[in-house]
């Protein structure tokens, strides 16, 4: 999951050559798991094909504006109803026009005229068109109307003159719309360190001791946290897995390893700390296999305590405003997990009752916790992990806005590479 999962895109697509590249934009965004519907105007089909868009988007395309089927269902004021954000790509001078006058003489127009998001616009066109004052007096207009533009670049054009006019290029759009979503994104400005998954110590090259922690819960919250708009690291021991979009991900084994991979990822604002750590590594691993033998006795191991990375992340000169870890215990979660929270000096605790058969967690997509801080306890209902985390972003959300912590990294100070 990135910023931009599930985010709705309105795509307008207007008469220009540059109307190629809106392909390609419509690919990136749907890679980045956007729902993008698309408006072709009359012009804009002289140079793309609506199947392209069709297939491209994997939705219809919408051209007419008296069409009998989409607007019985106002689809001119559904579309933009429909949509997080309205991106116009390319821009022809003559929509320019259209928009900073209020004329509304097709179904591309009308929606933008009618619609209730923001629009952000990529102008492409020849020097001269672009450079002519009744152009630039538009495209001001439309500032002062809090439209956000992405300038056009410098360079040849296809008519083979040179200069500013064309349409930058689909993934500097894209950089553009992630911005957009990022500066408005709860979250945005913080660094986050997420642990997830087991450690695994080796008894020899072959062997380990582990445990079964599937991973599950950590990459779920490290994937909320990053479409919260946190920049995420995730440090985690082997699972099953896919690295989650959108996040730094760094692999590790053993508990020194991981302890290794925190201490690297901080300075950060939060710390969760989801991963099973083992407690114990075998002092001296076999360099090769250990053999069995049928007259000799089963080996004897012997144990060294393992780094407790929670404690240390707590003790560490870089501690995170707010740390977080996760009590996973067979018997009186709840308890265990205050005294945890003390002895290990974080903010949360994570409560959750494991090895019962009823309520099996290692593994599966559910989870019941109870959030455990200083002065609360708040006993969550059974959900699937993927509920659970984003339950504890809200809670961080709430804690940041509470605390007033993130004063220094409001949203609306971040770059953005479209203006209005
Ligand atoms: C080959 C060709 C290329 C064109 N390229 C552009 C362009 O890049 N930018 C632009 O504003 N207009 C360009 N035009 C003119 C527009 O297509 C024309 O103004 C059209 O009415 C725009 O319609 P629309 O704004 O409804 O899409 C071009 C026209 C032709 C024939």
């Amino acid at each position: 999951m990135t910023i931009l999962s599930g985010k709705r895109i309105l795509l307008v697509i207007s008469g220009g050559i540059a109307a190629y590249k809106s392909l390609e934009l419509i690919r990136l965004l749907r890679k980045a798991q956007c729902e993008v519907r698309c408006i072709l105007t009359k012009g804009g089909a002289q140079f793309i094909t609506p199947l392209s868009v069709s297939a491209l988007s994997e939705h219809p395309v919408y051209s007419d504006l008296f069409s009998l089927k989409d607007e019985s269902e106002m689809g001119h004021i559904r579309l933009s109803r429909e949509a997080d954000l309205i991106v116009v790509a390319p821009a022809s001078a003559n929509l320019l026009a259209r928009l900073a006058n209020g004329i509304a003489d097709d179904l591309a127009s009308t929606t933008l005229l009618a619609s209730n998001k923001e629009i952000m616009i990529a102008p492409a066109m020849n020097p001269e068109m672009w450079a002519k004052p009744a152009t630039q007096r538009n495209v001001e207009t439309l500032r002062q109307d809090g439209v956000m533009f992405i300038c056009p670049a410098t360079g040849e054009m296809a008519c083979g003159e040179t200069g500013l006019g064309r349409m930058v290029e689909a993934d500097d759009i894209l950089t553009s719309i992630k911005h957009y979503f990022l500066a408005s994104a709860p979250l945005s400005g913080k660094s986050v360190l997420v642990t997830s998954g087991p450690t695994y110590e080796p008894i020899d090259p072959v062997r380990f001791i582990g445990n079964r922690s599937s991973g599950k819960q950590g990459h779920a919250i490290a994937e909320a946290l990053a479409h919260a708009g946190a920049k995420v690291t995730l440090v985690t021991g082997p699972v099953a897995l896919p690295d989650p979009l959108g996040v730094t991900t760094i692999h590790v084994e053993t508990a020194s390893e991981m302890l290794a991979a925190c201490q690297s990822a901080l300075p950060a604002d939060i710390a969760v700390c989801a991963a099973a750590v083992a407690d114990w590594r075998i002092t001296a691993p076999a360099e090769h296999k250990m053999k069995k033998r049928a007259d000799a006795e089963p080996p004897a191991l012997s144990f060294t305590e393992n780094p407790d990375i929670l404690a240390e992340i707590c003790r560490s000169g870089k501690r995170p405003p707010l740390v977080i870890g996760f009590a996973a215990e067979t018997d009186d979660a709840v308890k265990s997990a205050q005294e945890k929270l003390v002895r290990k000096g974080c903010d949360w605790i994570l409560a959750n009752q494991v090895g019962k058969t009823e309520n099996p967690v290692f593994g599966t997509d559910y989870n019941q916790v109870t959030l455990v801080s200083r002065s609360n306890c708040d006993e969550w209902p059974p959900l699937s992990k993927k509920e659970v985390a984003a339950r504890l972003v809200e809670a961080m959300i709430s804690h940041f806005n509470d605390t007033g912590l993130d004063q220094d990294d409001q949203p609306s100070r971040r770059p953005s590479t479209a203006s209005r």
